[in-house]
């Protein structure tokens, strides 16, 4: 009697203790998905991505889309540079990438050029080549502001040895 006694009570010790460790594994899983983490670095998000698809939008503005099929590539890269920007408030792997998404002002930028590029998302979907150019000066101006601010002279990693029409004016 006094046997199965202990031992129930040891199988109820033995759940509540699973059940506590598995509690704590939630809280700890919970924590980490709220430090979201880039698998790449800012500068490469910059180069790969926000630089890529802002090109083609100023291009745009010049050279204007001339059939549907142009127009739908433009406003898949005004999408992308809506997450682009989305993307700059997130850490990744570069030296001072913590330092810059801390940085409230450096969020503010990111939020505007996502926001720009969303206005041209708009323009595409509607073929309006004016409202094209006016989200094309915006954006243009969110990134002159943000690299006049933060970017240092010598880029933090030599990646793609590429520069933007942007980067060469800034020099
Ligand atoms: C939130 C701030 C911010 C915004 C907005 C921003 N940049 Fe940058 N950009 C940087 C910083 C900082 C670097 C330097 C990164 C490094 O050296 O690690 C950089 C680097 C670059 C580079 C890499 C080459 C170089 O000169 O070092 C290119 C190209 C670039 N940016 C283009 C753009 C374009 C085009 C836009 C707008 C569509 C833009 N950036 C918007 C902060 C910003």
């Amino acid at each position: 009697m006094f046997i199965s006694f202990s031992t129930a009570s040891c199988k109820r010790t033995a759940i509540l203790f699973l059940l506590f460790s598995s509690l704590i594994a939630c809280g700890q899983s919970a924590e980490e998905s709220t430090e979201a983490k880039l698998p790449i670095s800012i500068n490469e998000v910059m180069a790969s991505l926000i630089n890529h698809s802002a090109d083609p939008i100023w291009i745009a503005a010049w050279r204007n889309p001339q059939n549907e099929k142009d127009w739908r590539e433009l406003e898949h890269l005004s999408r992308q540079l809506q997450v682009g920007g989305a993307l700059l408030s997130i850490p990744g792997t570069g030296p001072v990438d913590e330092r810059w998404t801390d940085n409230e002002n450096w969020r503010g930028y990111a939020q505007q050029l996502s926001a720009a590029a969303g206005r041209a998302v708009n323009a595409a979907r509607s073929k309006d080549i004016v409202l094209i150019q006016r989200a094309g000066d915006d954006i243009v101006e969110i990134c002159e502001s943000c690299h006049k601010e933060f970017k240092p002279a010598l880029p933090t990693m030599n990646i793609y040895g590429e520069l933007s029409p942007t980067a060469i004016d800034l020099q």
